[in-house]
């Protein structure tokens, strides 16, 4: 009887792994031809697998590209142009940006080539080709061998295929590890550095709805940019110079305005950055219930601060602009990913699935020895691992999140290394400070310098206190409370470091006489002793410890992903996200966020309109924009009479994927990548098919407000479009 249970249970076991859920899954593009064109075509796909990814012709993935550090973005003219979102271009619009020329603000349109702004440290990368390495990765490594032994034969391995992919070209190389060290992948890029801002539209466009709409559907944001990449006469890479031209590209793409329907089919090809599929319920039981609440909670009071003053002051708007957005991007995310993997029950389907990896295990000796401490193991090693990482998280959230923490971390280095070279480091330092005062407001940072060392003191751990932290005890020998000492040390840590003021700052930088009585002014200051000790705890107490756990459940980790994999041979396993050029398909779709509630999957102009409020600073948009609208002067980019602003669909995405080019069937391009709604963030470690949608805008939005609202005619021109 209970053997027949059990071959029943395998049964279902086996049928709930094997199930691919619909539509989940970042896929290799060196392996859709194995495993996913026949999917991809019955879904609707018409172009063939080489069509995505070649090595013998012109291919997509000639045409998209890494944005930056962080982003993805695609071609979309056979000069170079290349359309990403605003908020991923946003850091370089700011940069353009002060109050005389608000590009922030008003938007940024450049009417020929010669007005395109060059932007410093800004890079796309494209994929000249990936290799699976596997088997020379892992030559002479055996199971035998212990861990630390195989991952030094891994190491050298790796060291002597990058070596010899580098021999002759100046390409980019790289090895990376796919589930979790079970299989390797050579990826040869090419660097384009002379990257010029072309076109954004103003924030009120660009960013519509905000922080209050980010994550959130129905959606109404316009969030797209435009660059171009510039290459020297023979089309390479070059550093910015004025006799660059516009770099022209083997592959672009066509854009179509003929939309999309529900059931439509979809492709994402981008750069998804980090997902966790396959964590077991002890990680994703220590994300959600032990490190979420306090990230959640540490930006939360960072968001409250900045608001305040970004409200009270325009100039502050402006220098907080950048850095509220990276803030409260995330602490959102946290909180819709809890919510999330709480409705999906995630604690409790990852148990189930550990549950029946476990009777798949014990049925076997073989098995028993290979894998049977597996699951024990982790349970142990997160327990242990929890409060370090908790420590490790406020050391960034908190400690490391301190604007003049920063700065001290940068006087340090440039006392390290102006005995070297002097001049190269006072210029660096020089343009650092211009830089980072540029965009200060010391009383902002004041205020969130004294929430979050209250907050890292309160909850960091006693463990991981530097010595300063014993003022606390000190100072209320003599009956002073907490909130006295710590207003006591704040005004003494701000009065008496001079480089948190701007003169001072310049004024010492422009005497500086290379020598230790210089470098005394510096480190005899309270912030440069609060970086010192705060780092040197982390070096100590932190570190070590974070990276002996990691390096332990990776281990693990890589038995584990493959005990899942032989335990279900005929499931189609998809690698975690590593910032690596992935496939997701889906289709367009719409979905039921509540009981009772249906989401439509698109969003149109009039919904703009119904938003706008000019008393509140996210909902008031342009002028022009209404009368555009109250004429419905749409030209071409309109369907029945309305304007279309986005739409959503099943595709499996990330963060990374912002700026990833939307494909219809016939490989054109039918809009931009730019989030995903707050019921599917958990997506990043579960996915939820009725729930988690990609939120793309609509290409056709984008050539409106390049057309219709900025005028700049010459941009659509250079486009081929389908209609
Ligand atoms: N949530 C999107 C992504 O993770 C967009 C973020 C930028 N927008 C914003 N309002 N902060 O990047
Ligand atoms: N908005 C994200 C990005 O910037 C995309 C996402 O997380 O869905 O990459």
């Amino acid at each position: 009887m209970i053997k027949k249970i059990t071959s029943i249970l395998i049964a279902i076991l086996i049928l709930t792994f094997s199930q691919i859920k619909a539509d989940e899954g970042m896929w290799i593009p060196l392996f859709l031809k194995k495993y996913n064109i026949e999917d991809m075509k019955k879904k609707g796909f018409k172009l063939t697998a080489e069509d995505i990814y070649s090595i013998n012709k012109a291919s997509m993935k000639d045409a998209v590209m890494i944005f930056g550090g962080g982003c993805t973005a695609e071609i979309i003219s056979d000069r170079g142009l290349i359309l990403t979102n605003h908020h991923c271009g946003y850091s370089s619009i700011q940069s353009h940006s002060s109050l005389e020329h608000d590009y922030l603000t008003n938007g940024f349109w450049a009417m020929s080539d010669k007005d395109e702004l060059p932007n410093e440290g800004l890079t796309v990368t494209f994929l000249v080709r990936m290799e699976d390495v596997t088997s020379q990765v892992l030559n002479g490594v055996s199971d035998e061998m212990s861990y630390d032994e195989q991952e030094k034969i891994i190491a050298k391995n790796i060291e002597k295929v990058e070596g010899k992919a580098q021999k002759g070209n100046n390409y980019k190389i790289s090895v990376k590890s796919f589930f979790y060290g079970n299989q390797y992948f050579l990826f040869v890029q090419k660097v384009y550095k002379d990257i010029r801002l072309v076109g954004a539209p103003p924030s009120s466009i660009g960013k519509f709805g905000g922080d209050t709409d980010n994550w959130m559907w129905p959606r109404h944001t316009g969030d797209f940019s435009l660059f171009r990449i510039y290459a020297n006469e023979n089309n390479e890479p070059a550093e910015y110079s004025e006799n660059n031209v516009p770099y022209k590209p083997i592959k672009h793409f066509p854009v179509s305005i003929k939309g999309v329907k529900k059931n439509d089919f979809t492709m994402v090809f981008g750069y998804p950055g980090r997902t966790q599929e396959y964590l077991t319920s002890y990680a994703v039981d220590m994300i959600k219930n032990k490190i979420n609440p306090h990230r959640i909670n540490i930006r939360q009071n960072i968001i409250d601060i900045m608001s305040e003053d970004m409200e009270k002051d325009r100039a502050v708007r402006i220098k907080y602009a950048s850095k509220y957005a990276r803030v409260s991007n995330y602490w959102k995310k946290w909180i819709g990913e809890n919510r999330g993997l709480e409705i999906l029950n995630a604690v409790a389907k990852k148990e189930e699935t550990e549950k029946q990896l476990t009777e798949w295990i014990n049925k076997d000796e073989d098995r028993i020895a290979k894998y049977g401490n597996l699951l024990p193991d982790f349970k142990k090693l997160y327990s242990e691992y929890t409060p370090y990482k908790l420590a490790e998280e406020y050391f960034y959230e908190a400690i490391w999140r301190m604007e003049s923490m920063k700065f001290s971390s940068k006087m340090a280095s440039f006392i390290r290394n102006s005995e070297k070279d002097k001049d190269a480091e006072i210029e660096k330092i020089k343009k650092y400070g211009k830089k980072f005062f540029k965009d200060y407001n010391v009383s902002t940072d004041k205020k969130i310098f004294k929430t979050l060392l209250k907050l890292y003191y309160e909850n960091a751990g006693s463990d991981f206190q530097p010595e300063l932290m014993n003022m606390f005890k000190t100072f209320s020998h003599f009956d002073l409370d907490e909130e006295t000492i710590l207003n006591n040390y704040v005004d003494y840590y701000f009065e008496n470091t001079f480089y948190l003021n701007e003169d001072n700052f310049f004024d010492f930088i422009e005497k500086y006489n290379y020598g230790s009585e210089s470098n005394i002014k510096i480190t005899e200051t309270p912030a440069y002793n609060f970086f010192y000790d705060f780092v040197n705890v982390y070096y100590a107490k932190i570190k070590p410890n974070t990276e002996k756990y990691t390096s332990q459940i990776n281990k693990k980790t890589k038995l584990y992903m493959r005990a899942l994999m032989e335990a279900n041979p005929e499931k189609n396993f998809y690698p975690d996200a590593n910032s690596t050029l992935r496939v997701a398909y889906g289709k367009v779709d719409t979905y039921e966020p509540r009981d009772g509630v249906l989401y439509d999957y698109y969003t149109t102009l009039s919904g703009v309109i119904a938003k706008v409020n000019p008393e509140i600073y996210d909902y008031n948009v342009p002028d022009r924009l209404i009368e555009l609208y109250n004429k419905k002067d749409y030209g071409k980019y309109a369907e029945n009479g309305k304007m279309h602003v986005c739409f959503i669909a099943s595709n499996h995405t990330t963060g990374g994927n912002s700026g990833s080019p939307v494909i219809n069937g016939n490989g054109e391009l039918i809009g931009v990548n730019f989030d995903r709604n707050w019921e599917g963030t958990m997506s990043d470690i579960m996915y939820n098919p009725d729930q988690c949608r990609n939120i793309t805008l609509d290409i056709r939005y984008v050539l409106f407000i390049i057309d219709k609202f900025a005028g700049d005619k010459r941009l659509v021109e250079e486009m081929d479009i389908v209609e």
